[in-house]
């Protein structure tokens, strides 16, 4: 066996230690917070730069979007305000238990990584906006071959790491209409009329449908109802359409959609059309070499596909985590 770069996930599983969240809470001193814990109540001791003698769990009051922290009674302490009801809480603990970025949190070594990946899809997105494609350039698929292989973790994780940055707005679509968990997965509950619902009713505002969160410059589209007719709703020139509006409503947005598996259902091929970039992630203890060349292929209607290996090996010559593979090779 040849040595080969450890791919980006590979090193991130070595420095960052996913479960670490979990035995913390058995382990740790201070009080842990309880998964079912309610919404904060007011903030006495926002965490500072200050060192402290134990970490803050991650999801603690670090995470508190500034906007939503104000010391309203002049008393030097920051109150938390209720954020308006039409905004999703983010459930912060949850993301740390399943080892995902937490926003507001202290950056980690996966933060750092996410970090590289989306520098590298920011700079594509410059070049492509430049090309035909203009304001779909500020579109990212995240897809796979099967399913399983962390697509809803890498876009999950790409949303909360470009939202971090400055100027942009990101909405995270969920677009896995077989397995939608986007929503789930950030702990947002109830029913949300989604994309599905967006392309089959024409009389539904697509902005009207967007979920603002409590984090800031995130905000979630839903799956919405899934028929019998899914691909042909969204190979109609209606998700063009609705893809430009929501795009053109807002020129600091950048669309991250979670993908079906590209070799189990049609709909991300018809995606991958409609994109500026794909990020496809392959789980090498999973995907076969065969798998990846199909999917690229199913894929290829984007000419800017990345690969993304998550979790496990890692081939290709050059770069790592995000590096490019051409159409054709
Ligand atoms: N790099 C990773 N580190 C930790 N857990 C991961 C990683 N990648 C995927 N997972 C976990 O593996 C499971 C499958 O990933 P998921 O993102 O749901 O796959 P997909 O969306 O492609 O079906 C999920 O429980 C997810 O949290
Ligand atoms: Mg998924």
């Amino acid at each position: 066996m040849s040595a080969r770069p450890e791919s980006l996930i590979e090193r991130a599983a070595r420095v960052y230690d996913f479960n670490a969240h979990l035995r913390g809470r058995a382990e740790a001193p201070v009080e842990p917070i309880a998964a079912e814990e309610p919404a904060p109540v007011p903030v006495r001791d926002v965490p500072g730069p200050a060192p402290a003698p134990a970490p803050a769990p991650v999801g603690t009051l670090a995470a508190i979007p500034a906007e939503f922290l104000s010391d309203s009674d002049d008393d030097g302490l920051d109150e938390w305000i209720a954020p308006p009801s039409d905004v999703a809480m983010i459930d912060r603990t949850m993301l740390a238990e399943m080892g995902m970025l937490v926003p507001g949190a202290p950056v980690g070594a996966l933060a750092e990584e996410f970090r590289l990946v989306k520098r590298q899809l920011l700079l594509t997105a410059r070049v492509v906006a430049e090309g035909p494609l203009r304001q779909r350039a500020r579109t990212i698929l995240v897809g796979s071959g099967k399913p399983g292989e962390g697509k809803t973790f890498c876009a999950i994780n790409l949303a909360i790491s470009l939202a971090a940055e400055r100027d942009v707005e990101i909405l995270l679509v969920d677009a896995d209409f077989a397995k939608p968990d986007v929503l789930a997965r950030l702990g947002v509950d109830g029913e949300h009329t989604g994309l599905l619902d967006i392309l089959a009713d024409p009389r539904i505002d697509p902005e009207a449908c967007v979920i603002r969160t409590d984090v800031p410059q995130l905000s979630l589209l839903a799956a919405g109802k899934r028929s019998h007719s899914d691909t042909e709703l969204l190979a109609s020139a209606r998700t063009g359409e609705v893809l430009d509006r929501l795009l053109a409503a807002n020129p600091k947005r950048i669309i991250v959609f979670d993908s079906p598996p590209a070799l189990a259902a049609s709909p991300a091929s018809v995606l991958a059309l409609l994109v500026g970039q794909v990020m496809l992630v392959v789980r090498a203890d999973r995907t076969t070499e065969g798998d990846v060349q199909e999917a690229v292929q199913l894929l290829d209607g984007c000419d800017e596909i990345h690969l993304v290996l998550n979790a496990v090996s890692y081939e290709p010559g050059r770069g790592r985590f995000g590096s490019y593979y051409g159409r054709g090779e």
